[in-house]
């Protein structure tokens, strides 16, 4: 389908989804949010997306947060509503069940983080600059931020960063977890796509079983979370691709996963 507000392009298995409104720095407006759950939607259901990169369009910004020209007129239903569509949308991002890799090269703030926050592996170029400046308009996250950045970075620096609206460097944002790893400008894209191939490689059915043991782990008690890992494991064991991956093993020779 065309959207208005993004590109979609497939590179092999890898999906990408770029965020098209450059000349308003990607803001989140609503129509891009329901597009985005679209986009989300389908690449969870095709088999031949096995890997997804998120993008913003430009050279300046991932995601400048959500739109502000629509924020400053919401009642507080309406205010819900935005809220309620944009954490699902971060959930739903989360819980793909394939990795989702986001592509960070310039300001990532408010639903900026936080869409990267719900993203499993952040890549940063060293001159992107994060932040949750929400509190400079009167408001706070409303897309999981407080949650997530609580939950990536601990307590200390998620009130210090959701209190204060600072924005971050890259390099700060790797220092307490909350990019995975920062890379020259020039590399972005290099490292992105070797990265994302690499996935795309790999063995879908114990990609998601990695992305739910850690995901559910991550929000029960250990014994709940170990059981759930012992399930997957088993799982695994199921597929084609274990019996491949082990059997290539065996035979010094690269292993061929075909997703069955
Ligand atoms: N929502 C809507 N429009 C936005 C936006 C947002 N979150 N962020 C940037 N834009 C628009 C600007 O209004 C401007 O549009 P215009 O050219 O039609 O006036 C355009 O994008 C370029 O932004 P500009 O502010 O001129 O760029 P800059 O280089 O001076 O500053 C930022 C860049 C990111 C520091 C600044 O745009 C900013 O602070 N944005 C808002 C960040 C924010 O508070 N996000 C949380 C929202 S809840």
């Amino acid at each position: 389908m065309a959207f208005r507000n993004l590109l979609v392009t497939n590179r092999g298995a890898v999906r990408r989804i770029e965020i098209n409104r450059p000349d308003k720095l990607n803001a989140l407006n609503r129509e891009t949010i329901n597009e985005l759950h679209i986009a989300f939607d389908q690449a969870r259901v095709d088999d031949a997306a096995r890997v997804v990169v998120v993008a913003g369009s430009g050279e300046k910004a991932f995601i400048a947060g959500a739109d502000i020209a629509e924020l400053a007129n919401l009642t507080p239903q309406q205010a819900q509503t935005f809220s309620r569509a944009g954490q699902a949308l971060m959930l739903k991002i989360e819980r793909l069940g394939k990795p989702v890799i986001a592509r960070i090269q310039g300001f990532a703030l408010g639903g900026g983080m936080e869409l990267a926050m719900s993203c499993h592996l952040r890549i940063a170029s060293e001159k992107a600059k994060l932040g949750q400046p929400e509190i400079n308009l009167g408001v706070i996250p409303g897309f999981g931020g407080t949650q997530r950045l609580l939950r990536l970075a601990g307590r200390s620096a998620a009130l210090e960063l959701c209190l204060t609206g600072t924005q971050i460097d890259a390099a700060r944002a790797l220092q307490i977890g909350v990019v995975t790893r920062v890379v020259a400008a020039d590399q972005l894209d290099l490292e992105i796509d070797a990265l994302a191939d690499q996935l795309a490689a790999s063995a879908p059915h114990a990609l998601a079983g990695v992305l739910d043991a850690v995901l559910i782990g991550g929000e029960c008690a250990i014994d709940a979370g170990l059981d759930y890992e012992t399930q997957a494991f088993a799982l695994c064991c199921a597929t084609a691709d274990m019996r491949e991956g082990t059997r290539a093993f065996l035979e010094r020779r690269k292993p061929a996963f075909s997703g069955a």
